[in-house]
């Protein structure tokens, strides 16, 4: 409140001094205006209850020193460019974490050209990530499709049919890191509330939470992990060739081992191990807890002071619907968590369905057989930072990826359609306050 006071007072000062200044310049005709003397030396008035700047990157605030010093060094192996002496590879779509989450900070998001894909090897419904076999995780520049990186011979094409038998696709774009700690203290019982697989309601949304993975899923574009341990372990091991020992686990699958065909990605809950001859598991306990802890601890994006139009904005959000799935705020063990978003996938139609499902189909009131077209309500905050947008990246702006929600998502689009172009505008303005 404070400081909204300080800025008018400041703004009623420069007018006064405009005004000073016209009636100076208009000699000819002189009624004397009378101005307030400023006063020369205005005692600032504390602000009883400041707001802390938090900068993307930034520990959270409620870390103890031994937390915050796990964050420091986890940090240092965030952006740490792996060598091939020290693991990396054999096959590898990045050197470190920070190749894919930059932007605008290491834990950030990620450039289209850092798209990777997601491949399964078979006939439909084509599945990624069956527990205990290996699907690929490969790159993806333009519109081939590549092998990932390998020591011996750099990238390398791989067919759409391998020996007549298809491969399917999606990409994927880094998303942000901030604050997604928090989405492991909400609670399972939070997050199902919220689900109505069957549609009870008959509202036209049929939210589910994802079980396929072991326990209830928050993370991933299809909310696929449970656990900050899993998100770290998986692309460690899929997108860097690092393999690694689990330090707590999350349970659940066994490993069949990745395959000579490449690194799989089935069971980064056990041991991972590869043969590029440096010794397995080929990051440390100590290294790789804190690497988890960096994820984990990173504070969440911190919202601007809103203007007129963010507020109208954040009103009118919620009256076309957008709030069924952007839930503002869950709550956690460490107080709200207002990241916009139910933790729970929605089948978000043909507009926005890939080719390959993730995990085991289930049955869902909208989509019986398949997730090809499910999706994890995306956080919003800290969204006007990440561009490009959705899972795979293919909305170059805001207003892209609103316009391009269909299935469950169709309603409320239909609605943002039919607003007037101002309040379109004060929606988009609310988002690029968050
Ligand atoms: C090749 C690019 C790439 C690299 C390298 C990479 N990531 Fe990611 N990361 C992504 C993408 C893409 C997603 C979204 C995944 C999805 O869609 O399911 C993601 C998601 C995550 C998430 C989940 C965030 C959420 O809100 O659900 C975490 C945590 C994460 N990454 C941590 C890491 C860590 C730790 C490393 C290094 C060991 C790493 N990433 C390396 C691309 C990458
Ligand atoms: C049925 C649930 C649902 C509703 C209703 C919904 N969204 Fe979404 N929204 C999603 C999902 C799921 C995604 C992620 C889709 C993807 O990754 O392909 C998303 C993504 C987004 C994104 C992109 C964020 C990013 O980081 O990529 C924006 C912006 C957005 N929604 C805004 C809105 C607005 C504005 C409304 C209301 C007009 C709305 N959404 C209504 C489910 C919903």
């Amino acid at each position: 409140m404070h400081r909204l006071i300080i800025k008018t007072s400041a703004v009623a000062f420069f007018a006064s001094i405009a005004l000073v200044t016209t009636s100076c310049e208009n000699h000819s005709n002189p009624p004397p205006v009378v101005v307030p003397e400023p006063d020369p030396d205005p005692e600032p008035v504390p602000d009883p209850d400041p707001i802390p700047v938090v900068n993307p990157g930034d520990p959270r605030a409620d870390l103890t020193t031994e937390e915050l010093a796990t964050f420091n060094r986890g940090r240092a192996m965030f952006v740490k460019r792996f060598k091939p002496s020290e693991g990396l590879g054999p096959l590898y779509n990045a050197t470190s974490c920070s190749s894919c989450h930059s932007k605008p900070v290491p834990g950030g998001a990620s450039e289209l050209y850092r798209n990777f894909y997601v491949a399964s090897w078979g006939f439909p419904p084509f599945v990624f990530n069956l527990p205990g076999l290996p699907s690929p995780v490969v790159p993806a520049f333009g519109s081939t499709i590549n092998a990932p990186f390998s020591l011996q011979n750099g990238r390398t094409i791989i067919p759409e049919m391998i020996a007549t038998v298809p491969v399917a696709s999606d990409q994927r774009n880094g998303i942000p890191v901030f604050g997604t700690g928090l989405f492991e203290l909400i609670s399972d019982a939070t997050i199902l509330a919220n689900a109505d697989p069957d549609d009870a309601d008959g509202d036209g949304i049929s939210g589910r939470a994802n079980n396929d993975g072991a326990g209830l899923g928050r993370f991933g574009s299809k909310a696929q992990a449970n656990n900050i341990e899993l998100f770290t372990r998986a692309p460690l091991f899929n997108q860097m060739g690092i393999s690694s020992n689990p330090v707590q686990g999350s349970a659940g699958t066994v490993s069949f081992g990745h395959g000579a065909l490449m690194q799989g990605s089935a069971t980064p809950n056990a041991p991972t191990a590869d043969n590029d001859g440096v010794p397995d598991p080929e990051i440390s306990t100590q290294d790789l807890s804190d690497l988890i802890a960096f994820s984990r601890f990173l504070a969440q994006p911190q919202k601007k002071v809103f203007n007129n139009a963010a507020t109208r904005g954040e009103q009118t959000f919620a009256q076309i619907g957008c709030t069924a799935c952007h839930i503002p705020s869950l709550e956690s063990s460490k107080g709200p968590v207002e990241a916009f978003t139910d933790l729970l996938i929605h089948n978000m139609g043909s507009e926005l369905a890939g080719q390959v499902s993730f995990g085991t189909p289930q049955v869902s009131s909208i989509d019986p057989v398949t997730t090809e077209a499910e999706w994890r309500t995306a956080p919003l905050w800290g969204v006007s930072n990440i561009a490009p947008y959705l899972h795979d990246g293919r909305a170059p702006t805001l207003l892209d990826a609103i316009l391009m929600h269909g299935g469950e998502g169709e309603a409320s689009r239909v609605a943002f359609q039919a607003l007037s172009p101002v309040e379109q505008e004060d929606i988009l303005e609310f988002l690029r306050h968050l």
